[in-house]
């Protein structure tokens, strides 16, 4: 099989990784891709975010299956695009990545569908945000209504913050919190069937210790060793299952990747977030573990045919990435530094390029992730660190407590 991937970030070289030991991927081509990509696929220029020319390239290199990472290009309607040329996509329909797109649009789905999830007020106004902060109270969680890179969301105890926040944003989402230990939860449908691949866990805040300013993570780890037996069962029957049935109902059925961000809550896990893609930088840990092929898999949830599809099965043992993020990142990153020691198996490339003279440099706010296995939470740690001690890069940060606290035994459910 024939297999485009769209995208160019840590999450695509993670799934190219995979793709690439998949027997039944004869040719892997990415597009725009990144130069840790380059190792094991061949890159093709396209603009992601562009329906037409993605089709096209699609078209052009005689793809069976198109894959699609990130989330502008589908909300955009590129997996729309490539199946109107009848080749098949992993990704949902604009009309159903509006999960992700829309803060507000998930929020209706999730109360349709009587999914677990935070209380919540859409507002436009300034009176409407402050009412919908004094009756949740602190700490308040405004969210932007549309895409925003993972930084849409401020969750302060500070009025004052919380407003300016909603100001910034025009329309958003005024939340109640929701406290308990994250979970992320991906899950592979073809808009009927759905297989729920292993719970992973990010780290959203820039600096140890869970503090300083949300970003896209810093980091992640897998199997979650204090997480409830049940919690898997749970989130596909009181959230997966009726979400997908809305879905069908409404008449756009989710079919691609959906990612439940879930707090797990004193009252039971609720949902946090969906995302129409592989979150990033869970991917990085959840496919360092997945033993069946890949391309196989993601081929039969965009042919319809996940129902028959065998059970997934994992490799032993645990994984632990480290996102290495540029000077400044999630302020506006310093790019163009040199990087070395990234040119190693499990360092995934995010924010690479190749300047002009060959060299690779740092051309975005999470570079790379440091991603390792090892027989328990602690050996992948300690081995995630050793990639990450390996690697110069002017002006860089990373956080040190990455899968500490499993590790420690300090989280409770
Ligand atoms: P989101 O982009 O919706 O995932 O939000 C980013 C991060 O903000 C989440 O991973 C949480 O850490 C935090 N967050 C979002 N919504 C809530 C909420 N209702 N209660 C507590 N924390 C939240
Ligand atoms: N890891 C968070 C995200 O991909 O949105």
């Amino acid at each position: 099989m024939r297999v485009l991937l769209i995208g160019s970030g840590g999450r695509e070289h993670a799934l190219a990784v995979g793709l690439a030991a998949d027997p039944s991927v004869d040719h892997l081509v990415a597009a725009p891709g990144n130069p840790g990509i380059a190792g094991v696929a061949e890159l093709r220029a396209v603009t992601a975010t562009d329906p037409a020319a993605v089709a096209a390239l699609a078209v052009e290199v005689a793809a069976d299956l198109v894959i699609v990472g990130p989330e502008a290009p589908l909300v955009a309607g590129v997996a729309d695009a490539v199946r109107a040329k009848g080749i098949a996509c992993f990704g949902p329909s604009a009309a159903a990545a509006r999960l992700e797109g829309s803060k507000e649009f998930a929020k209706d789905v999730m109360a349709a569908a009587g999914v677990p999830t935070a209380g919540y007020y859409a507002c436009s106004s300034p009176d409407e945000v402050q009412r919908a902060l004094d009756e949740f109270g602190p700490p308040y969680v405004v969210k932007n209504d549309g895409l925003a890179a993972g930084k849409g969301v401020v969750v302060t105890s500070s009025p004052e913050e919380a407003l300016a926040h909603a100001r910034e944003c025009g329309r958003v989402v005024v939340e109640q919190y929701l406290s308990g230990p994250e979970v992320s939860l991906f899950v592979v449908t073809d808009g009927t069937a759905a297989m729920p691949l292993m719970p992973a866990q990010d780290f959203k805040r820039v600096r140890d210790a869970d503090e300083g300013p949300n970003t896209g993570g810093m980091g992640a780890y897998a199997p979650l060793p204090w997480a409830p037996a049940d919690l898997v069962e749970r989130v596909m029957t009181e959230t997966v299952e009726p979400t997908l049935a809305e879905m069908r109902g409404r008449g756009t059925p989710f079919a691609g990747l959906l990612y439940v961000g879930l707090a797990l809550t004193p009252a039971g896990p609720k949902v946090i977030e969906f995302n129409a893609r592989f979150g990033d930088p869970e991917t990085q840990v959840v496919l360092a573990l997945l033993a069946t092929p890949l391309g196989g898999l993601l081929h039969a949830a965009a042919t319809g045919t996940l129902g028959s599809h065998p059970p997934l099965e994992w490799h032993p043992g645990a994984a632990v990435t480290v996102v290495v993020a540029a000077h400044r990142y999630p302020g506006t990153p310093r790019t163009g530094d040199v990087i070395t020691g990234a040119e190693r198996p499990g360092v995934i490339h995010a924010g690479t390029a190749r300047n002009a003279e060959g060299a690779l440099v740092s051309a975005g706010g999470r570079v790379l992730a440091a991603t390792a296995t090892g027989a328990d939470l602690a050996a992948a740690r300690a081995a995630a660190y050793a990639l990450v001690d390996g690697i110069s890069l002017a002006g860089s940060h990373h956080r040190t407590d990455i899968a500490l606290r499993a590790v420690e035994g300090t989280i409770t459910a």
